[in-house]
């Protein structure tokens, strides 16, 4: 049976309609997660929660600790984990308050540990990333959006960026031409750890801003915490119903 755990970014600090069972410090050989466990429950479907930036969000994407994040969701026997996102809106299809579910990732991120191989005398394994995401999730998100009639975007390709401060409009209009058509800075190293250790793996972005150069407004800090209020609402029903439809 399916073990499901929502890592959640910017916003989503606490899940919104999650009823609290338990918290469970769990440390791992690559030192703790951002948070402890949440272990509870959404309309009575088993669930653990994890806030990526800390629960008073003060990591920043550079500096959480993937692995130790990913590891401990593998080491309490999640087997599946959708990730939530805010992140920019590159194409035209991703306006403000979109949800993207996508299917592909560009990686421009550096200085991060990325993989759990390289001890010493570690037998290492390449893995297929062929498809970053886990086809069935990724369906299950989609399928529940479209009965929620949320406005879902249900491919995309997200570039990952470095971080902590936003692009340039130069950065951006190259990611557009590399094929990105939304942009954040925490989906890598995170999909390919999860997919080291086996777990399913799929992510769920809300676009909080259109990207730099996008708009001729700019971009405004305030309009991002007024969508990142909106989406975060969006993203619980749409947990919620992903939960109950089963992985
Ligand atoms: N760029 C990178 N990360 C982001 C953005 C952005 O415009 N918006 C939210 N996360």
């Amino acid at each position: 049976m399916a073990k499901t755990a929502i890592i959640g970014g910017t916003g989503v600090t606490n899940m919104p309609g999650l009823t609290l069972n338990y918290r469970e410090m769990v440390k791992t050989i690559y030192g703790a997660p951002s948070s402890p466990l949440i272990h509870g429950s959404i309309n009575n479907c088993d669930v653990i929660f994890l806030a990526r930036h800390g629960r008073r969000h003060t990591i920043p994407p550079h500096m959480i600790n993937y692995r130790a994040n990913v590891k401990a969701l593998q080491e309490v026997g999640v087997t599946h984990v959708i990730a939530l996102a805010a992140v920019g809106g590159i194409a035209e299809s991703c306006g403000e308050k979109s949800l993207v579910i996508p299917d592909q990732i560009i990686d421009y991120t550096y200085d991060r540990s990325h993989t759990f191989h390289g001890a010493k005398h570690d037998k290492f394994e390449h893995i297929d990333f062929t498809e970053p995401y886990s086809a069935k999730i990724r369906q299950q998100l989609i399928e529940s959006a479209q009965a929620l009639k949320l406005p879902a975007v249900t491919e995309g390709v997200y570039g990952v960026t470095q971080g902590p401060r936003l692009e340039t409009t130069a950065e951006i209009n190259r990611m557009e031409k590399d094929g990105c058509t939304i942009v954040g800075m925490t989906g890598m190293p995170e999909a390919s750890l999860a997919r080291e250790l086996g777990l399913e793996y799929a992510c769920c972005a809300m676009v909080v801003n259109r990207a730099a150069g996008k708009v001729s407004t700019g971009i405004n800090f305030q309009q991002i915490e007024k969508n990142l209020l909106g989406g975060v609402d969006q993203m619980q029903k749409l947990i919620a119903e992903v939960l109950s439809n089963g992985l």
